[in-house]
């Protein structure tokens, strides 16, 4: 375990007021030194991965099963959001919860219930014997020194997305996997999501739209993404997402999961990358640009057209995968559509189907999990059932679960696993160097190869 005194945060050097800010600058900075020198070691012989075999993701009653223990490092936002689900699952039980910041620290502990210790050194935590498995929601540049440890103790991970803060970094943490044979589960939440699974048989299996030609994403926001800070020494730990040295801005926080989606249903890494981006509305002193507008070009000649924007909300979010049969609209992490185009041909199913008034008058089919008609029976996604009696959960209850019993549990590979936020990494992080530079990145094949 690393020792460097630098990144040791104790709650007395913590409550001293004016040394904290200088001691998380020199904890991100040592965090970094420490994973360039681990980067340095020869890599040892990896292990098999384990089979894919089907998710069972249905939740399973705790009776007759052994508890899972969970240690909590980052209980910010996301944190919160995940760990409010995590206590939740059968059989798990949160026994260790780490921050660094008092309030987020307390909140975590009061979420996860009285057996759980609260720790400020994440090492300290990792020491412990009796934890399975850890989940990992801190900013982006703590991901990959925090998950190398995690694996290197002996623990199954989740990491937030996006996996690492650089390409180095994320491909470090799949060796750390493959060497340690523990499991690491990104958490790209749409991979869980039976509206995207769904959407995806549609397009790929059953062929709705026909040949992709294009695909349009964004997200779109009208706020500056800053949050009030109480006291200014908490700038960076709060507002960390502005800072380079913390964050890779939009591409990572939000065109990840958009970029993921587009890799998965296509089945494909990107060709080449270029685009534009720029601080032209929020010029508040932050570091990271509050626009991007990016193409990638995929095989086959397909064009994504990718824009994040944090000054006009009207667009809101959506994925667009457009075909010479038709349009397959994702809209808010939980809508799916189909707008066919004239020269289709009538779907079986389409009679039946909820419909939903589009672009210029258009109808569309709404696409519904529990209804829309499949071409065989019994279609199986993600263990539950698509066309009859299927609960719809959101995807962060579905992607937890999932570890907790198809991956802890049951050791079988994360259906978004390492290799998964590896290509994803690649994507969104060479779209910001296109940017930085002002050219096209070209993607070679061994980029996204481990
Ligand atoms: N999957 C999703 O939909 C989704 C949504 C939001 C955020 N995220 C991801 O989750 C991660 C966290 O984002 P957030 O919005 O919760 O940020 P946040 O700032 O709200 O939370 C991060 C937490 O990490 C803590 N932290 C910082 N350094 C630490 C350290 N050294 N040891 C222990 N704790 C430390 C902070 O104090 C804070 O409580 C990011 O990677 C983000 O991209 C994912």
């Amino acid at each position: 375990m690393f020792k460097d005194k630098h990144i040791l945060v104790s709650r007395r050097e913590f409550l001293r007021d004016s040394a904290w800010a200088a001691a998380a600058a020199a904890f991100a900075t040592a965090l970094q030194e420490r994973l360039e020198a681990q980067q340095k070691k020869p890599a040892t012989p990896q292990t098999k991965p384990a089979a894919q075999k089907p998710q069972q993701s249905a939740p399973q009653p705790a009776r007759n099963l052994p508890p899972v223990n969970i240690g909590f490092i980052g209980t910010g936002t996301q944190g919160q959001t995940l760990l409010q689900r995590l206590v939740r699952i059968p059989g798990v039980r949160v026994v260790a919860v780490c921050d660094i910041y008092p309030p987020h620290l307390s909140r975590g502990l009061r979420m996860a219930g009285p057996q759980a210790k609260g720790y400020e050194d994440y090492r300290q935590l990792l020491e412990r014997k009796d934890i399975d498995a850890v989940i990992i929601a801190t900013p982006l540049s703590l991901h990959a020194p925090m998950t190398i440890d995690a694996l290197q103790a002996g623990k199954h991970v989740f990491c937030e997305k996006t996996m690492a803060y650089s390409v180095e970094d994320a491909r470090r943490m799949v060796q750390v996997s493959r060497e340690t044979g523990k499991h690491l589960q990104i958490g790209h939440q749409r991979h869980y999501s039976p509206i995207y699974a769904h959407a995806r048989e549609m397009m790929t299996e059953q062929e709705v739209i026909g040949k992709l030609v294009h695909v349009r994403a964004w997200w779109h926001r009208n706020n500056s993404w800053r949050r009030p800070v109480p006291d200014k020494k908490f700038e960076e730990l709060l507002n960390w997402r502005l800072y380079r040295k913390y964050s890779q801005g939009l591409m990572a926080e939000l065109a990840s999961h958009q970029i993921d989606v587009v890799n998965w249903f296509t089945g494909a890494t990107p060709v080449s990358v270029m685009g534009m981006g720029g601080i032209d509305y929020w010029k508040d002193g932050r570091e990271v640009w509050d626009n991007v507008e990016v193409i990638y070009e995929y095989p086959d000649g397909v064009k994504v057209v990718y824009t994040s924007i944090l000054s006009n909300q009207y667009d809101g979010y959506a994925e667009q995968f457009m075909g010479d049969k038709g349009t397959l609209l994702l809209t808010n992490e939980k809508d799916g559509f189909l707008f066919k185009e004239p020269t289709a041909e009538e779907l079986g199913w389409e009679a039946h189907a909820k419909k939903t008034t589009g672009k210029g008058g258009s109808t569309g089919l709404v696409l519904d999990v529990t209804a829309t008609k499949k071409k065989g029976t019994g279609a199986v996604i993600g263990g539950q059932k698509m066309a009859a009696g299927y609960e719809l959960k959101d995807a962060y209850v579905l992607e937890l679960e999932s570890f907790v019993n198809d991956v802890v549990r049951n050791g079988q590979k994360p259906l978004c696993d390492a290799e998964v936020g590896f290509k994803t990494a690649v994507a969104v992080l060479m779209a910001n160097k296109a940017i930085e530079e002002g050219t096209k990145v070209t993607f070679t094949p061994d980029m996204f190869q481990v």
